[in-house]
């Protein structure tokens, strides 16, 4: 048996690829703005995670080019031995004292974070108790662990609780959950989470990737939308998002940072962030704290997108924040309609099976802080015209 047989038999791509329905690697020609460049036309963007619409900001990019006049280009080595630059731990200080924790460390990438936190907290006598739709980086992150993995029904708190119910009161217990869901955009039940944790004596773990510099009166995420910065164990969140840059982090009491620091696999095996993306992540930060107007035009053009798509029909599930799904429920019609949309000017996301579970296939849309409310009612109007035409709204 050849190992490369099953390259040489997967056929899925190159037949998407004549059909002309290949939404996938598909080239950028311009920054992520809230208008981009593909195939040489200008479309909407629609689907970026630039939150904040931060990357093309000139103090982020001036930052940035500083940090590269000053530092060099690369760090070269990991965060254990050479790669630790001074403005690593400024950054760390920063992003601690923003979610009201002792500690925090940086990564380089938010995947990395987390694959570093399971590997080093996740041992023989633990057990890690998932939401169903918790980001792949969580569940790749646990393969590297050693503890048992359970999942729960998504949001389902009864569930949780039965799950809870069956471990061994000796064991070790860490769940997870994203604060915002990155592909429904719904938030995690926090109150009841910490309820849950502290009855069952676990630990509680929130990626909020897509929460910080979104939530909360200071943009500081899930713990600040709901005011429980104490009764959250470990905060996760990337700089791929809001913070226009790239890189992550996780925050929580000193002396466990200080053992994932010693113990996560990525922080030891792999070369540190680099100046340029840190001095972003740095200049992004003072930014979130700082411009609370650029939050609320985003959730302003959120809610008018929002109400816009449900008027009209379009099933939008139960977000509350930014990324708004459109749910098609069929993987072809998914790609129908995501290709009418490019074609006429709007850049969207498909997601299919098994990335949603069968019956949620949706187009991932999400707003950026930049956006006009303009783009938005432009965008709105051909989404119907397509909708209408395709028959997913009347
Ligand atoms: C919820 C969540 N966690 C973690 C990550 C990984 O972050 P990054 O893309 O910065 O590696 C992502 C990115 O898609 C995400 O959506």
């Amino acid at each position: 048996m050849d190992i490369f047989e099953k390259c040489h038999k997967f056929e899925d791509a190159d037949k998407a690829k004549e059909q002309g329905f290949y939404p996938y690697f598909y080239p950028v020609g311009s920054a992520e703005d809230t208008e981009v460049i593909v195939d040489g036309k200008k479309k909407i963007m629609l689907g970026s995670n630039n939150y904040l619409g931060l990357t093309t900001h000139p103090k982020i990019k001036e930052a940035a080019k500083k940090a590269i006049d000053e530092y060099g280009t690369g760090s070269c080595g990991s965060r254990f031995l050479n790669g630790t630059l001074d403005i690593h731990i400024e950054l760390e200080k920063e992003l601690a004292k923003f979610v009201k924790k002792e500690a925090a460390l940086v990564f380089s990438t938010g995947y990395q974070t987390n694959l570093g936190i399971m590997s080093a907290l996740l041992g023989k006598n633990d057990v890690v108790v998932l939401d169903k739709w918790d980001h792949a980086s969580i569940v790749d992150g646990t393969r590297l662990g050693f503890a048992q993995v359970m999942r729960f029904r998504h949001n389902d708190m009864d569930h949780l609780r039965k799950i809870l119910d069956k471990i061994p009161k000796e064991k070790g217990i860490l769940i997870v959950v994203d604060g915002v869901f990155s592909m429904e955009g719904d938030i995690a039940k926090l109150p009841e989470l910490v309820e849950i944790k502290k009855e069952y004596g676990a630990r509680l773990m929130i990626d909020d990737a897509h929460s910080i510099g979104v939530l909360g009166p200071n943009g500081a995420g899930t713990a600040d939308y709901f005011n429980m910065f104490d009764e959250v164990d470990l905060i996760m969140c990337t700089f791929s998002k809001s913070f226009a840059s790239l890189g992550g982090f996780v925050a929580g009491d000193a002396k466990v940072i200080d053992y994932i620091k010693h113990f996560g696999r990525p922080m030891i095996f792999s070369a540190s962030l680099p100046p340029a993306m840190v001095a972003a992540a740095r200049a992004a930060l003072e930014i979130i704290k700082t411009d609370k107007k650029r939050r609320e035009h985003l959730w302003k053009v959120a809610k008018m997108w929002q109400d816009g798509l449900r008027n009209m029909g379009f099933d939008i599930g139960d977000t509350q924040t930014p990324i708004v799904p459109i749910i098609i429920g069929d993987d072809q019609k998914t790609f129908y309609f995501w290709k009418a949309l490019m074609d006429a000017g709007v850049y969207t996301n498909p997601v299919i099976t098994p990335a949603v579970p069968p019956g949620r296939q949706l187009l991932r849309t999400s707003i950026m802080a930049t956006h006009t409310e303009e783009q938005i009612q432009k965008a709105l109007h051909i989404t119907g015209e397509i909708g209408r035409k395709m028959g997913i709204v009347k």
